[in-house]
């Protein structure tokens, strides 16, 4: 064996030890050997039915990221499709929660959307919102581009007819110009909750614009679905306590504590909106909330709140990410003569992505059970099985996990 040989075979070794990069050479090929020409997505073909279909992986362009999938969650809006289809996209590869690794990138992806450097072997997830307006919440239907590939996991892809265009299969292929974000220092389950956990950035950025919620507020969140849960962990992680979990489930409300509720009131137990203020105020010691998330789809939920929340408190309605029908309030007794701020909350900007990292970090470091949220997790072939778990209300987040 030569010294040229041993040279070789070191590099080799680095590289792999390095997922794959070279970064020591700047004409190494940026992708990892073992690349299949063909692989799978979960397509759904009519309503209640993925099929998992091959495709050969696209060339990509020289500002292309090829990406294998890790997993990716299941939203209500994937299980709205499955069920539904109530916007006419079948066949479409859905999956908008999703994460993996990069394994091979046109010549002149540098970073990611957030300016840091992105390599091969990098950990990524997209974000439904457009890079060129970081104030936005996603579907401006103004804007051109909806519709085209820089959505994935929702819309297909017909300008460019790009299969591999949503999370829920083996490969995803970002396009230029879309949304990417190099989060390898989260580990998969904390990846997997990211888009979920934006939401609850963004309502409690949308709270702090009344200028009502502090360090010492008494907080009412309603409803403990993932969306509450994760709500909760949100004030915990900024230092609110003193935090009052509402709903009718007892696991959840179980849930709920360890997350870090005080306190918990089972609607269940009160006859009426009076009543279920009263109980609230009870467990705040004689003290209505000084601030509500509204985090159930409830109609009803929402005009019981009115009646947990103090005179000049604040209320955060975001549980009708799709319309749930009216609700019934009494303007003069509910809102003007108690003088609530209100505020309506829909999903999240850009900025709130990248805050979302540094919440994910936190939440683990002051030991909050984000990673019980996910509950189950299938492989891709039982696809299937996922979507009907999350449409029977079993569990919490459901994942599907393809490693
Ligand atoms: N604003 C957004 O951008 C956004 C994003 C995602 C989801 N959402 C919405 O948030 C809502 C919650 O999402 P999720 O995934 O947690 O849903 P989920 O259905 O899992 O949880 C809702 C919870 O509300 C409880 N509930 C129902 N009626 C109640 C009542 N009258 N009083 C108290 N609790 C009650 C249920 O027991 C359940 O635990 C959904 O309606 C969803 O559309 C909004
Ligand atoms: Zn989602």
């Amino acid at each position: 064996m030569d010294s040229n040989n041993i040279e070789e075979i070191v590099k080799k070794i680095l590289q792999d030890m390095q997922g794959g990069k070279a970064s020591s050479s700047p004409a190494a090929p940026k992708a990892c050997a073992g690349i299949p020409q063909k692989a799978r997505v979960a397509m759904l073909v009519e309503k209640g039915r993925f099929e998992l279909q091959e495709y050969a992986i696209p060339e990509l362009g020289d500002e292309d990221i090829l990406v294998k999938v890790e997993g990716c969650g299941v939203c209500g809006t994937d299980a709205h499709e499955f069920k539904n289809d109530p916007f006419n996209y079948i066949p479409v590869v859905l999956g908008h929660e999703g994460t993996g690794e990069i394994v091979k990138m046109g010549k002149n992806v540098l970073k990611d959307s957030a300016g840091k450097a992105l390599h091969v072997g990098d950990k990524v997830v997209t974000c439904m919102i457009f890079s060129d307006d970081p104030e936005i919440t996603m579907f401006d239907l103004n804007k051109q581009n909806v519709g085209a590939a820089d959505v994935y996991g929702l819309i297909p892809d017909k300008v460019s007819d790009n299969k591999f265009c949503g999370w829920f299969a083996d490969y995803i292929v970002i396009k230029k110009g879309s949304t990417v974000f190099n989060v390898s220092d989260l580990d998969l389950d904390s990846r997997v909750l990211i888009e979920p956990c934006a939401v609850l950035v963004h309502a409690v950025e949308r709270a702090k614009t009344t200028g009502i919620l502090r360090f010492n507020s008494r907080v009412v969140v309603q409803g403990c679905g993932p969306i509450g849960l994760i709500c909760i962990a949100v004030l915990r992680t900024m230092g609110i306590e003193n935090i009052c979990a509402v709903d009718g489930n007892e696991k959840r409300l179980e849930f709920a504590k360890r997350m870090g509720a005080g306190y918990t009131v089972d609607f269940r137990n009160y006859k009426g909106a009076e009543a279920l203020g009263e109980a609230v105020n009870s467990v705040f010691g004689g003290h209505y909330a000084d601030f509500a998330f509204q985090c159930t789809g409830n109609p009803i939920a929402h005009a019981n709140i009115y009646k947990m929340i103090r005179k000049g408190g604040g209320l955060c309605e975001l549980g009708f990410f799709i319309n749930g029908g009216d609700a019934t309030i009494n303007p003069h007794f509910d809102l003007c003569s108690k003088e609530i701020t209100l505020v309506g909350s829909w999903v999240y900007t850009l900025r709130d992505y990248a805050t979302t990292f540094d919440f994910l970090k936190r939440a683990q470091a002051i030991g909050l059970p984000m990673k019980d949220l996910i509950t189950h997790r299938f492989p891709l072939e039982e696809i299937n099985e996922a979507l009907k778990t999350n449409l029977s209300m079993q569990g919490l987040k459901i994942a599907v996990i393809n490693k």
